[in-house]
């Protein structure tokens, strides 16, 4: 992904998801956010995190996808614990001092309390063991403390290449299942992934409320005082369907070709400024999918709409019903109200039409 999400939204508000998210948080229960790629999750995520902070509670967040080895992870889980302690760059340095792990005198009450953080470079462990101490540490360390902490995984159950057979999930899902001084959320597309954990209230993010979204981008224009046609605002609310990125980033788009032509850009060309934006992410997204013919064969005919999709696709021979569950999986497809697929992407299933 190219964008790195920071949890500042100059964007649009999910502010009733972000409610029904902090009060389950307040009272003590994990939640689990599935929804398809940028739909916001870890902005909200993020959000949550920095509002629930402070107040004899700790906060953690774990990405998943970019600590996708047991060492990583287990490096990242330790430092993120530590950093509610500012204890985390005495954590890196010791790491990465040659020889020994140095302990300085901040971090020698820990080191004595959990001896495995400073045996790191000890080969004759196991990485997974280690990985399993970890997974603990945060809940132990605050636990100790007689603090509360708010962990949050994100990209879990997206890591399918990276973690065969599941095998990280499931010590997830078992040892935090076990952690009674932590909230856990967790964020990712799989909806699957997520029902084996206990007693975790799920939160589906699907596309913003197009009203809600044209009355902000209307204040949003005023600011900027452009003048524009009739109905623009509807017309780019109605080509995102309401997800929030695409949304905000037509906004971006028509300020940008308003300033350069000193007008605002019909709806042909603004979609053509999208897609030129995104012209990165939709090739790597195109390459991702194209590995797979089955992949590709029931999207295309996705952009067509989910009605008789098993009818039309019956001459490629191929497993749609298999197809369309794992492209749900990856965060690419959700179930629309006719009990079918839609394609998630609106810019992604315009570029499918248009290309194919
Ligand atoms: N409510 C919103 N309004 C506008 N832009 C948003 C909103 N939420 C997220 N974004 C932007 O959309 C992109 C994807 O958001 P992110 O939180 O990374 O989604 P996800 O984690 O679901 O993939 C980011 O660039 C982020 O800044
Ligand atoms: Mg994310």
């Amino acid at each position: 992904m190219s964008k790195k999400s920071t949890g500042k939204i100059g964007g649009f508000r999910r502010k009733r998801e972000l409610k029904v998210l902090l009060d389950r948080l307040q009272a003590g229960q994990s939640v689990a956010i599935i929804a398809p790629r940028r739909f916001g999750k870890t902005s909200l995520i993020r959000q949550a995190l920095q509002q629930s902070k402070g107040n004899n509670t700790s906060t953690a967040f774990i990405d998943l996808l970019s600590n996708s080895t047991p060492e990583l992870l287990s490096t990242t889980l330790i430092k993120e614990a530590l950093k509610n302690h500012k204890l985390h760059k005495e954590f890196l340095a010791a790491r990465q001092s040659v020889g020994s792990f140095y302990i300085s005198n901040g971090l020698r009450p820990i080191v004595a309390a959990f001896p495995f953080i400073a045996r790191f470079d000890d080969d004759s462990i196991d990485e997974w063991e280690l990985l399993s101490e970890s997974i603990d540490f945060p809940d132990t360390l605050s636990s100790s403390l007689n603090q509360r902490l708010i962990c949050a995984y994100d990209e879990f159950g997206n890591g399918a290449n990276s973690d065969p057979g599941g095998k990280l999930i499931k010590l997830i899902t078992a040892k935090t299942g076990l952690h009674a001084s932590t909230t856990y959320l967790f964020a990712g597309c799989n909806e699957s992934a997520v029902l084996p954990l206990n007693e975790v209230h799920l939160i589906r993010l699907g596309y913003m409320e197009k009203q809600l979204l044209i009355d902000s981008l209307n204040k949003k224009f005023a600011r900027y005082k452009i003048k524009l046609p009739r109905k623009f605002t509807d017309d780019i609310v109605n080509f995102t369907k309401g997800h929030p990125y695409y949304t905000q980033l037509a906004f971006y788009q028509t300020i940008l070709a308003n300033s350069l032509d000193g007008s605002a850009p019909r709806p042909r060309e603004l979609i053509n400024h999208l897609l030129t934006a995104e012209k990165g992410y939709i090739e790597k997204v195109w390459e991702d999918l194209s590995r797979n013919k089955e992949y590709i064969y029931t999207l295309l005919a996705l952009t067509e709409g989910s009605k008789n999709i098993y009818h039309r696709l019956k001459s490629k021979k191929i497993n749609v019903a298999r197809a369309q569950k794992n492209l749900e999986g990856m965060g690419y497809l959700m179930k629309n109200e006719m009990g079918g697929y839609t394609i998630a992407d609106p810019l992604l299933e315009y570029w499918l039409r248009k290309n194919s």
